[in-house]
């Protein structure tokens, strides 16, 4: 690991003169601050904000970085990691990625800095590349919500093609045919497996995929899904039911749909995704399918606390994979016999 002594032999100035250009950059000239930064940058020296702890052993702190802290869904995971976490005296630092690879690298360099524990991480970016970075400080990461090779991580996910599946297969049954998905970016896996199970569903009813019609939002949030909520509405024929990557997006599409007078379920059924708090509290009650959020957050605590631990030496990577599970409320509840 590249020391401060090692940034002050290279760039020719004292160890106190490069601790001032990371900690008091002010009190350093700008010719002697960029100098000193170059070096830093080449010999991918990372400041060790947690030296003691370095020296005393191990950092209490494991980091958490979710793809958005507004989500309930993520304070339910979190809620998981915090209590495996607290049973074994450890912490959770909490931060958002707000869906940004820009945002996921900056925190991935802040952990390297503070020598957190380990990481559990939902990724934001689809290159992977931060990730490849973040690994050469040794720091264990585990994929939360993610599936990954055993080779590489330990993996906690929901098996989201099995609950696009659900949802579809139950819209089905009521007797939809015209239903249009709405999905999140398509560059996660969770809005990709959601809408490879929705196929799958069609499929199992002897309909072609394009029997499914699908609507990308840039954000899995509730004004993403009043923007597709008026999207649908300028559809030609109307969808007769909709389903949804996560809840948020469904509360904002009933939100336009009711304002604009639309019933629900009887004029489109509605499904989401996660089955947070607020989808059985809606206007309508929605009809979900839920993610065990809060054991998928302590699974992967588990799983970190134990490859960081005493049980390092043993640890071999898992992949756990946890079922969804159909949870059907008033706003799918009718019948369509179109
Ligand atoms: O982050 C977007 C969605 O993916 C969340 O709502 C949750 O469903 C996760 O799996």
């Amino acid at each position: 690991m590249v020391g401060i002594k090692d940034v002050a032999r290279q760039a020719k100035v004292s160890v106190g003169t490069v601790s001032n250009v990371i900690n008091r950059p002010e009190m350093v000239a700008e010719k002697t601050r960029e100098r000193v930064l170059a070096v830093i940058d080449r010999l991918g020296y990372v400041r060790s904000e947690s030296a003691r702890q370095l020296r005393a052993g191990r950092s209490r702190i494991i980091a958490l970085l979710v793809l958005d802290m507004a989500n309930p869904f993520f304070a339910e995971v979190a809620s998981g990691a915090e209590r495996a976490a607290r049973a074994t005296g450890l912490g959770v630092m909490l931060c958002n990625s707000a869906q940004s690879p820009t945002e996921e690298a900056d925190y991935l360099s802040l952990f390297a800095e503070h020598r957190v524990r380990g990481v559990l991480i939902m990724p934001a970016d689809p290159t992977g590349r931060s990730l490849e970075n973040f690994r050469r400080h040794g720091i264990p990461l585990v994929y939360v919500d993610r599936e990954v090779p055993r080779a590489e991580a330990c993996s906690v996910s929901v098996d989201d093609v099995t609950g696009g599946t659900l949802a579809v297969r139950h819209l089905l049954e009521c007797g939809h045919h015209g239903i249009t998905y709405i999905s999140g970016p398509m560059h996660l896996a969770q809005c990709q497996d959601r809408r490879t199970g929705a196929l799958n569903a069609l499929a199992e009813a002897g309909l072609p995929g394009s029997a499914l019609r699908h609507i990308e939002v840039e954000r899995l949030d509730v004004p993403a899904g009043r923007d597709a909520g008026a999207r649908l509405l300028a559809l030609s024929p109307r969808p007769t039911a909709v389903f949804c990557a996560n809840d948020l997006l469904a509360l904002g599409v009933l939100q336009t749909l009711y304002g604009a007078g639309v019933r629900i379920p009887e004029d489109v059924a509605l499904v989401g995704y996660d089955d947070i708090e607020f989808a059985a509290a809606a206007a309508v009650p929605l009809t979900s399918v839920r993610q065990p959020a809060f054991r998928m957050g302590r699974a992967a605590a588990d799983l970190l606390i134990e490859e960081t631990g005493g049980g390092a030496e043993e640890h071999e990577h898992q992949r756990i994979v946890l079922q969804p599970e159909l949870v059907v409320r008033e706003s799918s509840r009718v019948s369509h016999r179109g």
